[in-house]
C-alpha cells in the first residue's frame, strides 16, 4: 500500500479497511518507515486503565527514520529552511546531511553533560535551527524532551521543571520576535530559583543580550560544541528505542489550574506523524512546506519537525511575527523561499485580512499549491480570503483538526483528494473512528446532528498518558464516557456527514490558537493581594477568535480601577505568560453562585458575549439580585 491516498474511492476503500482491520492496516503503513526490530504485536488496548500500545517489540529511533535512512538519496536536499526575525539577517539552510551532523554533535554534547536515555531535557529557546537540532539530539540518545513555548513566565518554566524533574535546561541568551526582544536566560535564571533537579544549562547565544553565567551549572552551546569538535567530531550512533519509551513531553491546559504532561511514545507518534503529514497535504518530492507554528506548540512538534522529517521534505521555519515589518512578511518568505505548501492558524489569517489586501498585492504567491489551518474554527470569511487572495482559488485548503493529546490531524481534508467546505474539517483520516455523543454518553447516529467529539478506537499517534499521573489521563480522556476518548470538543455532522467542530465544551479557551485554562487564568489572577475571587470565561474575539473576560471581585483597597487591572495583568504575565493577559476585566461585588456555591459560568459567558436577553433560569441562584448588577457592570464596560 502506498502511503498517499490518490482518489475519493481510495480513500473510501482505505477508511474502510482501516476500520475493519486496522492492525492489518496500520501494519501496512509502518512498513514504509525504518525498524532496528520489528513488532511483535501492533496493538494491544483498552480505555479503562488506559493502556495503549502499539508496535509492541520493535525497536527503532525516530532520528534515524527523520535523517539517517534520507541521508543516501536525499543528503543535499534542504531539510530545514531558516527564515530570521529580521528580513535584513541572512536565511540559513540545513541540508539532511548537515541537519544530521548537528544533530550528532549535539547529541554529544548532550551526553559529555552526563544525559542518558531516559533523562528529561527541558528546551526554552527561540525559532531557530538550533531548536530542532536540540530536539532530535534527545531523541536520538533517547532523552525526553520536553519543550517550553517562549511566551511561558518563570513560574511557569519552573512548574514545568519540576513536575518532569527535569536535568537539563537548554536555552538561548535571548529571542527576537518582531520589535521586542525576550531575555530567555534571564527568566531561566529565575525559573531555576525554585528547581533543585537541573543541574545544567546550556546556552545559545543569538541575541547577545549579556547574561550571567552561574559557574558549575551553565555553559555556552559554542564552547560545548568545540569541546565535540576537538574530540574530533564522532558520530553519535542513534540509541535503540522501544516502540513505548517514552519520546517527549509537552505541557498542555485543561480543566483545572495544572497544566498536565501530555506524553507521547517512540513509534506510534513517529507512524502517525508521518502518515498524516504526507497525506493531508499531499507533499511532493520538491515542495517547500513552510508551518508558521511555533516549536512550542504540538503543531511544531508533529508538523515542524516529526512529520515532514520522517517524510523526507523541506521544513521552513520563521523566527518573527507575521505582522513585522509589516503584514506582508508571511507572503515575502513565500516569494522569497518559493513555498508551495502553507500551513497557517486562523488567528493569523485574520489579522492578515484586517490589515488589508495591500500587503498581498503584487507578491508572487504562484508556487502555492496547497494551504492548511490549525487550532480553532476558521470563520467562512477568513476561508474565502484564504481561497481566494493567498490560494487564488486553486489551493485546497486543509482545515486540519487534532489536539495536542492526538499527536496529530485526525479529522481532516486530504488536499486535492476529499472533498472541503469552508469551516469544516470534513472527515476522519484512515484508522480515526470519531463519534457523537449526548450528555448521557448515548452515542448520536445519523447525519444532520451535534454532540461531544469522542473517538472509540485508538490510533498510534494518541497520548499514552499524563506524566507522572497516570489518574489524571484517564480521569480526563477516558472516564467522561465509558470506552471513549473524549476530546473536549463540541461538533457537527452535516446532512452529508461532514464534521464542523463547534468549540470546546470544557472549561478550555482558545486565545489566538493558544490553550488557556479558565480555572489557570483565575488562580493566577487570585495572587493579586487586592483580589478575593474571580471567574473567567472566553467570549467572541474578531481576531484572536476567543478573547479572555475576567470578572474579579476585589477588596476594599483598591481605588484605582484602572491601576489594579494593569496590575492584575502583570500579576497573569508573572505567573503564566503574557498570553493568558485577560482582554477584559470587570469589577463585580459578587459572582452568581447556586446554593452549593458552584460559579454559574453559563451566565458569565452570556454576559461576555453581550447577549443577555435570555439568562435562562437565575432563580436557584444564592443571590440573583447579583445578576443585574454584572450586567450593568458589562454594559459600562463596553462603553
Ligand atoms: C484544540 C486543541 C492541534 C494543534 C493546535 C492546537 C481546537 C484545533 C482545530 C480545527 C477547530 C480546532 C480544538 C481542539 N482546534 N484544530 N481545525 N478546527 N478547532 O492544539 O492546543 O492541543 O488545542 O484546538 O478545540 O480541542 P491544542
Amino acid at each position: 500500500m502506498d502511503l498517499q491516498i490518490k482518489s475519493f474511492e481510495e480513500y473510501q476503500r482505505i477508511y474502510q479497511y482501516s476500520v475493519e482491520k486496522p492492525e492489518e492496516f496500520w501494519a501496512e503503513i509502518a512498513e514504509h518507515f525504518y525498524w532496528r526490530r520489528k513488532w511483535n504485536k501492533v496493538l494491544e488496548w483498552n480505555f479503562k486503565e488506559p493502556n495503549i500500545k502499539w508496535f509492541e517489540g520493535a525497536r527503532l529511533n525516530i532520528t534515524e527514520n527523520c535523517l539517517d535512512r534520507h541521508v543516501y538519496k536525499l543528503g543535499d536536499k534542504p531539510a530545514i529552511i531558516w527564515e530570521p526575525n529580521d528580513p535584513n539577517e541572512a536565511h540559513r539552510v540545513l541540508t539532511y546531511k548537515q541537519l544530521l551532523d548537528k544533530v550528532e554533535q549535539f547529541s554529544n554534547v548532550l551526553k559529555n553533560n552526563g544525559i542518558r536515555k531516559g533523562d528529561r531535557v527541558c528546551i526554552y529557546l527561540p525559532m531557530v535551527p538550533e531548536l530542532v537540532i536540540a530536539v532530535l539530539a534527545c531523541a536520538r540518545i533517547g532523552a525526553i524532551h520536553s519543550v517550553v513555548f517562549g511566551g511561558f513566565s518563570a513560574q511557569s518554566i519552573a512548574d514545568r521543571i519540576n513536575d518532569a524533574d527535569c536535568r537539563l535546561v537548554i536555552t538561548a541568551d535571548g529571542g527576537f520576535r518582531g520589535t521586542k526582544q525576550i531575555a530567555l536566560k534571564s527568566i531561566v535564571d529565575d525559573a531555576l530559583v525554585q528547581c533543585k533537579s537541573v543541574e545544567r544549562v546550556i546556552v545559545l547565544t543569538r541575541t547577545r543580550t549579556p547574561v550571567s553565567m552561574i559557574k558549575g551549572r551553565d555553559v555556552w552551546w559554542e564552547d560545548e560544541i568545540k569541546k565535540v569538535e576537538t574530540q574530533g567530531n564522532p558520530p553519535c550512533p542513534a540509541e535503540e528505542m522501544n516502540a513505548e519509551d517514552l519520546l517527549f513531553i509537552l505541557y498542555t491546559s485543561g480543566s483545572t489550574g495544572k497544566p498536565k504532561g501530555v506524553v507521547h511514545t517512540c513509534a506510534g507518534y513517529m507512524v502517525y506523524t508521518g502518515y498524516t503529514f504526507t497525506n493531508a497535504f499531499q507533499y511532493q518530492p520538491d515542495e517547500v512546506y513552510f508551518c508558521t507554528a511555533d516549536i512550542g506548540w504540538i503543531t511544531g512538534h508533529s508538523y515542524i519537525i516529526y512529520g515532514p522529517l520522517s517524510q523526507g521534505a523541506t521544513s521552513l521555519m520563521f523566527e518573527g511575527v507575521p505582522n513585522w515589518p509589516d503584514a506582508g512578511r508571511l507572503w515575502d518568505i513565500v516569494e522569497k523561499h518559493k513555498v508551495n505548501i502553507l500551513y497557517t492558524a486562523p488567528t493569523a489569517i485574520r489579522s492578515l485580512m484586517a490589515a488589508g489586501d495591500q500587503y498581498v498585492e503584487g507578491k508572487d504567491l504562484s508556487t502555492i499549491t496547497k494551504l492548511g489551518t490549525v487550532g480553532e474554527p476558521i470563520n467562512e470569511e477568513a476561508w474565502h480570503w484564504y481561497d481566494q487572495k493567498i490560494g487564488k482559488g486553486k489551493a485546497p485548503i486543509v482545515d486540519t483538526w487534532w489536539q495536542t493529546e492526538t499527536g496529530g490531524f485526525l479529522i481532516s481534508p486530504i488536499a486535492g483528494v476529499t472533498p472541503t467546505v469552508p469551516g469544516y474539517a470534513m472527515l476522519p483520516l484512515p484508522g480515526v473512528q470519531p463519534i457523537l455523543v449526548d450528555e448521557n454518553g448515548q452515542e448520536i447516529e445519523g447525519n444532520g446532528v451535534s454532540g461531544n467529539l469522542c473517538i472509540k478506537y485508538p490510533w498510534p499517534g494518541m497520548i499514552r498518558t499524563t506524566y507522572g499521573d497516570h489518574e489524571r489521563c484517564r480521569q480526563t480522556y477516558f472516564s467522561v464516557y465509558e470506552n471513549l476518548y473524549f476530546t473536549g470538543d463540541g461538533c457537527l455532522r452535516d446532512e452529508n456527514g461532514y464534521y464542523r467542530i463547534t468549540g470546546r465544551v470544557d472549561d478550555v479557551l482558545n486565545v489566538s490558537g493558544h490553550r488557556i485554562g479558565t480555572a489557570e487564568v483565575e488562580n493566577a489572577i487570585n495572587m493579586h493581594s487586592d483580589v478575593i475571587e474571580s471567574a473567567v470565561v472566553g467570549y467572541p474575539h474578531p481576531v484572536k477568535g476567543q478573547g479572555i473576560y475576567a470578572f474579579v471581585i476585589a477588596s476594599q483597597h483598591h481605588t484605582d480601577e484602572d491601576l489594579t487591572r494593569q496590575d492584575i495583568n502583570q500579576t497573569v504575565s508573572r505567573i503564566i505568560g503574557a498570553i493568558a493577559k485577560p482582554d477584559k476585566i470587570q469589577f463585580v461585588s459578587g459572582l452568581p453562585k447556586t446554593r452549593s456555591g458552584k460559579i454559574m459560568r453559563r451566565i458569565l459567558r452570556k454576559i461576555a458575549e453581550g447577549d443577555t436577553s435570555n439568562l435562562g433560569d437565575t432563580t436557584t441562584l444564592l443571590d440573583p439580585a447579583v445578576v443585574d448588577e454584572i450586567k450593568e457592570g458589562a454594559e459600562k464596560l463596553r462603553g
